[in-house]
């Protein structure tokens, strides 16, 4: 079996990365590869907090949401927690690892509540993946999609906030020989045939 690969689904939310996450599993499994999916934030005992914090849990005493700074920390902790406790390990035992989200959802959110420098500081040394996909598609259709699933509102869900985070992803990915923006528009097979062809291109 060749290098297990360590590929990432990123994009706004409502961009389809938990969709496509499924079916890039059933791709690698179909090449006759063992894949081990996962997502961020994690099934660890950090990235359980903060989706209950995502959903509004744990306000301060009056009533605010958490503090960004603090977000920041818990979202770089919760990466470490996930590389020690489920990537490494999956890697190391020739599996692929596929993750619906990491080290660019902290680059393109946590960067609108904290400095980029600092945020950046707190990823350094992490491992890179092999690949990085970004789902890009527009704000308004990522929205009505989310509403159209019945999504509950998280932190970031604010318009503005997502314009901002779409930009800066595309920001980060452009240049990098490592990363594949996909558009994200078409239907779910659509999708699916270009993150294969992205993929492919590694094995
Ligand atoms: P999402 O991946 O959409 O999960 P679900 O489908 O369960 O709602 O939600 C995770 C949210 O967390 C999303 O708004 C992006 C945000 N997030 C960050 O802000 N920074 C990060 O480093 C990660 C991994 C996620």
């Amino acid at each position: 079996m060749p290098n297990p690969l360590f590929i990432v689904l990123e994009g706004i939310d409502g961009s389809g990365t938990t969709t496509q996450l499924g079916l890039l599993e059933r791709h690698l499994q179909g090449r006759g590869r063992p894949v081990h999916p996962t997502r961020e934030p994690s099934g660890g005992p950090v990235g359980r907090l903060l989706r209950e914090i995502l959903l509004g849990g744990h306000r301060l005493p009056d009533g605010a949401p958490a503090d960004g700074l603090a977000m920041a920390l818990l979202f770089a902790a919760d990466r470490r927690d996930h590389l020690s406790r489920e990537i490494e390990p999956a890697l190391a035992a020739g599996s692929d690892v596929v993750s619906d989200r990491y080290l660019l959802s902290s680059l393109a959110y946590q960067a609108q509540e904290a400095e980029r420098d600092w945020v950046a500081t707190l990823a350094r040394d992490l491992r890179a993946p092999d690949l990085t996909l970004l789902l890009d598609l527009p704000v308004a259709v990522a929205a009505e999609r989310r509403r159209a699933a019945g999504r509950a509102l998280e932190r970031y869900d604010a318009d503005d906030v997502q314009a901002r985070v779409a930009a800066r992803y595309r920001e980060l990915v452009a240049g990098d020989p490592r990363a594949t923006v996909i558009d994200a528009r078409g239907g779910i097979e659509d999708v699916a045939r270009a993150v294969a062809v992205a993929v492919d291109r590694l094995l």
